[in-house]
């Protein structure tokens, strides 16, 4: 008689037993910021709508309530503004950088919540691309050596979590490097973004940190979106240069890649990026009716976590938080 299953979900206690290991609680989410330098400002992101970029003294008010839900981490994105762009990202790491501004005083506001940086040269850069050029494309060495530089000072700072979001060649190792040369290997994380495709999915982000690349596309360094041998490969060298922990990015449309890295390493924690193209895809479609926004995205957190996913990175964190404290 295993063909009759209703009687496995007919009461919801039954029916959670169904759903092991995809279980939502705050510490299976990281919420995605953006600072700016305008200690005072909030602007509204037009591309993402509910989404601000945030100057410091408004971040503490934004978080202090969702800390008290159990917001368990955040990861930081820079921006600044267009005459602070170069060609090295000099103001990746500089003084004036709003995440190295903002880290010191979120360990101090937050001593529990986990603090992760995203490393990338793209906010930076005047060209908007995420490495640097010499002669005949992407320079890798000095890439690389940049993006180390650049972690080893979110480290030094207080950084929990280093993200390079870059995709250069060799960067994982690069950077695992750097931190145990600073003798930051054991406080800070390496969270490598594996499997990071070149989307379209990523166009409301790139209005967000003013980002966009000045010419050409990322198509040399991020992953094709029909790749799945290469994605592996991404994953094995990452792990195999040193990251600590594992992403998939986006999303949705890639949860095969997501279970396939899980299969593979079993060991190592697993992020999946729900992107700024999926926030603003499940908001507008719930803004004109289409369906009702807290139980789709539910639904997509559920099958997050049935991929294989540790963490979710969404924007949609403050809302989630929510949720759960109604469930309870
Ligand atoms: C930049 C970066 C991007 C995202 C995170 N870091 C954009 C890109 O690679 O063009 C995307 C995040 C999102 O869309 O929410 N290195
Ligand atoms: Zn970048």
């Amino acid at each position: 008689m295993a063909n009759k299953l209703h009687s496995g979900i007919h009461h919801a206690t039954l029916r959670s037993l169904q759903e092991c290991g995809c279980e939502i609680t705050p510490h299976n989410l990281m919420y995605p910021l953006f600072l700016i330098n305008q200690d005072d400002a909030v602007e509204p992101v037009g591309s993402m709508p509910g989404i601000m970029r945030m100057g410091l003294n408004k971040l503490r008010a934004h978080l202090t309530p969702l800390v008290a839900k159990g917001l368990g981490s955040v990861l930081l994105f820079g921006i600044v503004d267009s005459s602070m762009k170069d060609d090295v990202a000099t103001h990746a790491d500089s003084e004036k950088n709003p995440v190295m501004r903002a880290v010191p005083q979120l360990r101090q506001w937050f001593p529990d919540l986990l603090i992760a940086c995203d490393v990338c040269l793209c906010p930076y850069k005047k060209d908007g691309h995420c490495g640097i050029f010499g002669e005949g494309g992407i320079d890798n060495k000095r890439s690389i050596a940049r993006l180390a530089e650049v972690a080893v000072n979110y480290g030094r700072v207080g950084a929990q979590i280093v993200a390079p979001s870059d995709m250069m060649d060799n960067r994982i190792g690069a950077i695992k490097q750097a931190l145990v040369a600073a003798n930051l290997e054991n406080r800070v994380s390496l969270l490598s973004y594996a499997a990071k495709f070149a989307s379209n999915f990523y166009g409301p982000f790139r209005d967000a940190a003013q980002s966009k690349p000045a010419f050409g596309d990322r198509r040399c360094y991020q992953l094709p979106s029909g790749s799945k041998g290469l994605a592996m490969r991404a994953v094995q060298r990452d792990v195999q240069e040193g990251a600590d922990m594992l992403m998939v990015k986006p999303g949705m449309p890639y949860l095969d890649i997501l279970r396939a890295t899980k299969d593979t390493y079993p060991h190592y924690p697993l992020f999946v990026y729900q992107v700024s193209g999926e926030y603003a895809m499940l908001y507008h479609a719930a803004q004109n009716g289409a369906f009702e926004l807290k139980s789709v995205l539910m639904e997509t957190m559920k099958g997050f976590r049935r991929a294989g996913a540790d963490c979710i990175i969404t924007y949609f964190t403050p809302l989630l938080l929510e949720i759960l404290e109604d469930l309870k």
